[in-house]
C-alpha cells in the first residue's frame, strides 16, 4: 500500500522508532526489501538514487517499486534520494513518487532554502513529503560526490526548517555514506543530535547508516572481494540515535555488501551454474535477511 513520507514518518516521531529507508536499483533488491518488511509488518521506504535512476531507467524504476508497494499490504513510501536535478526531481513528483529529498547540502544556506522551498511548494500540489539537508554528511557514491563532513548547527537547523517548511530533515552528525566511514572509533555526536531535536521538532534523517555487518564483509572476502578495512555504524549507536530523534534511516551499502557477496559464494562454489536466477536468487535472500536485521533493530516491526 502506497503511502507518503510524511504520513510514514509522524507515526515514527510520535511513538520514537524508526523507518528504514532501503536504496534499490533492481527487482531483486526491491523484491529483498519489501519481502523483509512484509514478513515484519513494518512500514517501509523504497529510495531511488538519481544514480540509480540513471542506470535502470526512471520508467524501470517506476513500475518496480509500485509493484512492490501496491501488492503489499504495508505501508510503503517512494522516495527519491538526494535529488539534486530539478528535471529528476519533477519527473518523480509527476510520475508518482511520494517522498522526495532535495539535496541542497553542497550549496549555500541561502540557495539551499531557495531550492528546497520550490520543491517544498511542488510536492506541496501533491500532499506528498520533502526531506531537505543540511551539514554534509562525507563519503562518496557514485552521483553524490566526495566531500567532508559538516556538522548540522542546531540554530541552522531551525532556521531552514521554518523558511523552507521541509517534512524531514537530513543532520550531520558523524556518518559518512559508503563503507569506509570511521578512521578510528566509530563515533556519531549524539548530544548535537539531542540539541538539534530539541530545535526542530520534525522526524530526523540520518544517512550513511549502515552497519557494515562483520559477517557480510569476511564472506565477501572469503570468496575474493577485496575490501580493505570497512567500518560501519554500530547497532548501539543506531538505538542511541533512534532514542534522540531519528526516525529514518538510510541504507544502501549493506545491501551492496549482501548482495556482493552471495553472488561471490555462487560463482565460487558452483562453478557449473550460469542461470542468472540461480545468481541472484541467493543474493536476493541474504539481502532480505539484512534488511529484516536492520528493521527489528530500528524498532519498527509491527508498525505497518
Ligand atoms: O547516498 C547515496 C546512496 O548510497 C546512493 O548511492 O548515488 O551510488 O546510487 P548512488
Ligand atoms: P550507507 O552508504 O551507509 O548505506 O548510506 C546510504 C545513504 O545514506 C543513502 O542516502
Ligand atoms: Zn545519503
Amino acid at each position: 500500500m502506497l503511502t507518503t513520507l510524511t504520513k510514514a514518518l509522524a507515526d515514527a516521531n510520535k511513538k520514537n522508532y524508526a523507518v528504514g529507508a532501503f536504496n534499490v536499483n533492481n527487482m531483486e533488491i526491491c523484491q529483498a526489501v519489501i519481502r523483509a518488511a512484509e514478513k515484519l509488518k513494518s512500514p517501509v521506504i523504497i529510495q531511488t538514487s538519481e544514480g540509480a535512476i540513471a542506470y535502470a531507467g526512471i520508467k524501470y524504476l517506476k513500475a518496480i517499486t509500485e509493484v512492490a508497494a501496491q501488492t503489499s499490504a504495508i505501508p510503503t513510501v517512494l522516495h527519491l534520494d538526494h535529488g539534486r536535478d530539478m528535471n529528476i526531481v519533477k519527473d518523480c513528483i509527476r510520475l508518482g513518487w511520494t517522498g522526495i529529498m532535495y539535496d541542497g547540502s553542497h550549496l549555500s544556506f541561502e540557495k539551499n532554502v531557495k531550492n528546497t522551498l520550490k520543491v517544498v511548494k511542488l510536492a506541496e500540489r501533491k500532499e506528498i513529503g520533502v526531506e531537505g539537508e543540511l551539514g554534509t554528511i562525507g563519503g562518496a557514491e557514485d552521483i553524490v560526490s566526495a566531500r567532508q563532513i559538516l556538522y548540522t548547527q542546531p540554530e541552522a537547523a531551525k532556521e531552514f526548517v521554518e523558511k523552507t517548511g521541509v517534512d524531514a530533515l537530513a543532520i550531520a552528525i558523524g556518518t559518512s555514506h559508503g563503507a569506509y566511514k570511521f578512521k578510528g572509533k566509530a563515533k556519531l555526536d549524539i548530544k548535537l543530535l539531542a540539541e538539534i531535536k530539541k530545535k526542530v521538532k520534525i522526524p530526523l534523517v540520518l544517512h550513511g547508516a549502515s552497519g557494515v555487518p562483520a559477517a557480510v564483509v569476511a564472506k565477501a572476502q572469503k570468496y575474493g572481494a577485496k575490501l580493505g578495512k570497512p567500518e560501519g555504524v554500530p547497532d548501539s549507536q543506531i538505538k542511541e540515535a533512534i532514542k534522540n530523534g531519528i526516525n529514518k534511516i538510510n541504507t544502501d551499502t549493506d545491501l551492496r555488501l549482501a548482495f556482493d557477496a552471495a553472488v561471490r559464494e555462487v560463482i565460487a562454489t558452483k562453478p557449473e551454474v550460469f542461470d542468472p536466477r540461480k545468481i541472484l536468487g541467493p543474493a536476493r535472500e541474504f539481502i532480505q535477511k539484512i534488511v529484516e536485521h536492520r528493521i527489528k533493530l530500528f524498532g519498527s516491526v509491527g508498525r505497518g
